[in-house]
């Protein structure tokens, strides 16, 4: 954990990020029927400022020091500094989860507690194939194909989807994106 968030520091303090919000939370963030939200790994903070702007209210839980002073700086946020690996997600609290970039296998079953009935949940990250075989990525941070979609099988699942995407550094790399709702 100190190591990821020396690391996470350090990238951020280079100013190696991305600012833009990501196309599936402007796409799908509307189908919440909602206002509270949960931004998981929040990092610098692109996608919370968004939902912020849209009038919700979003629980930000990021560990990198770096990304959490420039989350504070969000007006109207709610940042949480804590470890991913172990926090605990309110149950049935979010109209809206997303996770953006970020895999943590032993959050699957919160996420599916912590939303409420007819929540929306849009995880997108990376995924194993050929394109991030080449970046020589740690295999244990990539999710399988199918894996998202197998894992939240008990929410009804309204896009699935596993693509090409480029990263800050321009290069390709798999993706999967898995957006799925709650059942009431
Ligand atoms: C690739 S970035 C994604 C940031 C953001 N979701 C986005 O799409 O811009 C991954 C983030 O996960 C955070 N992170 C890594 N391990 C964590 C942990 N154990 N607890 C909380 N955050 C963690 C890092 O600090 C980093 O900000």
């Amino acid at each position: 954990m100190e190591e990821d968030r020396k690391r996470w520091n350090k990238k951020y303090s280079e100013g190696n990020y991305l600012t833009e919000v990501n196309k599936a939370v402007v796409e799908y963030s509307k189908l919440a029927k909602g206002k509270n939200a949960l931004d998981i790994a929040a990092g610098m903070g692109r996608n919370s400022k968004y939902l912020v702007e849209h009038g919700f209210s979003v629980d930000a839980v990021e560990l990198s020091d770096v990304a959490v002073e420039n989350l504070k700086r969000i007006k109207g946020l709610n940042v949480i500094q804590a470890d991913l690996d172990n926090y605990i997600l309110e149950p049935d609290k979010y109209d809206l989860i997303i996770c953006i970039n970020y895999l943590n296998r032993q959050l699957f079953p919160l996420i599916k507690n912590a939303l409420r009935p007819a929540g929306i949940l849009i995880y997108e990250t990376l995924m194993r194939g050929e394109e991030t075989d080449k970046l020589h990525r740690n295999p244990l941070f990539l999710v399988k194909p199918g894996e998202l979609r197998e894992a939240f099988n008990t929410l009804k699942v309204l896009k699935y989807n596993e693509f090409i995407d480029y990263n800050k550094n321009n290069q390709s790399i798999n993706k999967a994106l898995l957006v799925a709702k709650k059942n009431i």
